[in-house]
Formats: structure tokens, sequence, C-alpha cells
């Protein structure tokens, strides 16, 4: 591949619970070529396995094609996931991510997510059993992870943990629990994650700009891969941008992007409602990748039924 920006480094689509399923995933993999991996958001363990048809469903491999999908377990008990990781391989995966980063309360209350840092000898006994477990049966994992649930300092010891298993990959969010999304990510923590890790380390947290990306491949020069998650759906031209070099997002490609989406979804959503609420969450984040967008903004979250949507998506399209 010919690219005006030398990007060995790896890209991969963050898991995006409630907004990445594989009707977006598809459609942004049909118009923007560049990534690597894409994360699906978690799916929750049960002692009965993945029950809900719905979380199946957005990782089967026939609604995830031609593309390279990596299905994400959140859970805190061995037997269960080890089921779940069971019937995902059943589906045609040999690869799983763990979950040891969400740091929503109904999540870390039940211990699960970055909930999971709170307990390291508890999460070392997990992971036992999940290693041990996955690699007799050739499934491969690896983990996304904070650095800790209310310090920074957390981190020594975790790394010492992440250390006794054979991950394909340490994906790392710079930031605690505690910081959720707020305050700047750690980045002397990642380093010494990038100085101690025994496992290839992805980097994860607020690219949103190519000079982003830069700072922390220059910074961080051995690092394979990096994860990136809003700066995407703020704009999905991003990881183009990064490889040409260019960097205004490409509002052509978004637009033609968002009409594709907005397409499928109305295939797919019962009902006006429904839809607008999804292509809602969609501008949350894409009105940051326009100029100019306050008023717009605006009136796409205020846009009652599909005509007073449409109106506003025109209006951008015009002002573009
Ligand atoms: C709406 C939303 C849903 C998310 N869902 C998940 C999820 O299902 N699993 C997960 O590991 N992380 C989830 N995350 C975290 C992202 O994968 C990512 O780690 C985080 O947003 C930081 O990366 P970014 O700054 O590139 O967005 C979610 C984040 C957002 C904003």
């Amino acid at each position: 591949m010919e690219s005006a920006m030398k990007t060995k480094t790896k890209f991969y689509f963050a898991p995006m619970e409630g907004v990445a399923g594989y009707i977006y995933r598809n459609v942004y993999h049909e118009h923007f070529h560049h990534i690597d991996q894409y994360f699906a958001p978690f799916i929750s363990t049960s002692p009965n396995g993945i029950s809900k048809m719905k979380e199946f469903r957005d990782i089967l491999p026939e609604n995830n094609k031609d593309m390279c999908l990596i299905p994400q377990l959140l859970s805190n008990n061995a037997d269960d996931f080890i089921l779940a990781a069971k019937q995902i391989k059943d589906i045609g995966y040999h690869e799983i991510n763990l979950n040891v980063g969400c740091p929503s309360g109904t999540v870390t209350s039940k211990g699960k997510g970055s909930g999971m840092l709170l307990d390291i000898e508890k999460l070392d006994h997990f992971l036992y059993n999940v290693f041990e477990n996955c690699h007799r049966n050739n499934i491969r994992l690896s983990v996304k992870t904070r650095i800790g649930f209310y310090s920074p300092d957390e981190f020594e010891k975790i790394i010492e943990i992440y250390n006794r298993y054979q991950m394909s990959e340490l994906i790392i969010h710079p930031r605690t629990r505690e910081d959720y999304y707020k305050n700047d990510v750690h980045l002397d923590v990642f380093k010494t994650a990038v100085q101690k890790s025994k496992n290839p380390i992805c980097y994860n947290g607020d690219i949103f700009e190519i000079n982003d990306y830069k700072k922390i491949t220059e910074e961080f020069d051995g690092i394979e891969s990096v994860m990136i998650g809003r700066g995407i759906l703020k704009n999905p031209s991003l990881i183009e941008n990064i490889i040409d070099d260019v960097p205004k997002p490409d509002l052509q490609k978004i637009f033609d992007f968002h009409d594709q989406i907005y397409d499928e979804y109305k295939k797919y959503m019962s009902g006006e409602k429904n839809l607008l609420f999804k292509m809602k969450e969609i501008w949350l984040y894409m009105v940051h990748s326009m100029e100019n967008s306050d008023k717009k903004a605006k009136k796409i979250k205020k846009a009652k039924n599909i005509y007073e949507y449409e109106s506003v998506v025109n209006e951008f399209k015009r002002e573009a």
C-alpha cells in the first residue's frame, strides 16, 4: 500500500457498545479501508453462555464478512467465560478479547470491567483459569485494560499479573476507572507498560487528530498497533487522513457514509423513533468534524421526525 505517511502501525477499531454494532461496522468498512482489526462491543457472560440473540447476531460471521473481527467478553467468572469462549469458537473465531476496562458503575459494582482491577489476586486467579483453558482449546486471548481503579500507581502490580500470561495483545487505555474519560491520558504509565510488558502492546485513547496519532507513534516507536474509538465516530475519515497526511475530514466521504448507514438503519430498525435515536447518537460525535455546527447540532438533537432530521442533514451538506 502506498501512503504519504510511514504507517507500520496497525489500526484497530475500538469496541463501542450501543454505537458501533455490525451495521455501523459494515458500512464503515465499505467506505473506509484501513482497519486491521475490528473489536465487537462486549458480550456479558452468564452461566447459560451467550443467550441473547441480539449479542450473537452482532458477531455472527455472516454479519461480519470480509473483515477481521475480534469478539469481546465481559466476565469475572471463569466457567461462564470458558463456556462463552467455546460458543464463540464454534461459530468460527480463534481469538477473544477480555474487557478489563469498562468504567460504568453498573458493571464495576459487579466486579467486572475495570472493577476487576479492585482485586488483582482474584483477577490473577480468573486469568489463570481462562488462559489455561483457552490455550488448551486453541483460542487466543487479548486483554483490553485500564491502568488502575483509583490511581495510576496501581499499574506496577497489574502489569506483573498480566506478564504471567501469554496474550496475543495487551490493549491499554491509560486512564484509571476514576478518570472515566476525563483528565489527560497517563502517558508516563503507558511508557512503563511499553518497557515492562512481556506481551505486545496496543495503545488506545484520545486519538482524535493526525497530531495525536503522530505524538503517540513517535513517542512510542515500538508499538505495533493503535486502537481508535471516538476519533472515528467523530471523523470517520480519520485513518485515511492519518495515512494520507491530510488534516481535514473528507466531508464528501462522510456524507456518503452517513447516507448509507441511514438507509441500512431504515431497513433494520423498527419505527421512526428508534431510527432517529440511532442517527442522533451518531451525530453526537460526527458534528465535531463539521465547522460551525452548533446550531445544526441542536436542530438534529431536537428533530421530531425524519423530515426534520433530513432537512438538517441537507443543511450540513449544503454548507460543507
Ligand atoms: C459509546 C462507547 C461505547 C463503548 N463500549 C465499549 C465496549 O463495549 N467495550 C470496550 O472494551 N470499550 C468500550 N468503550 C471504550 C472504547 O473502546 C475506548 O477504549 C475508549 O473510548 C477510549 O478510546 P478513544 O479515546 O479512542 O475513544 C466504549 C466507548 C464509548 C464512547
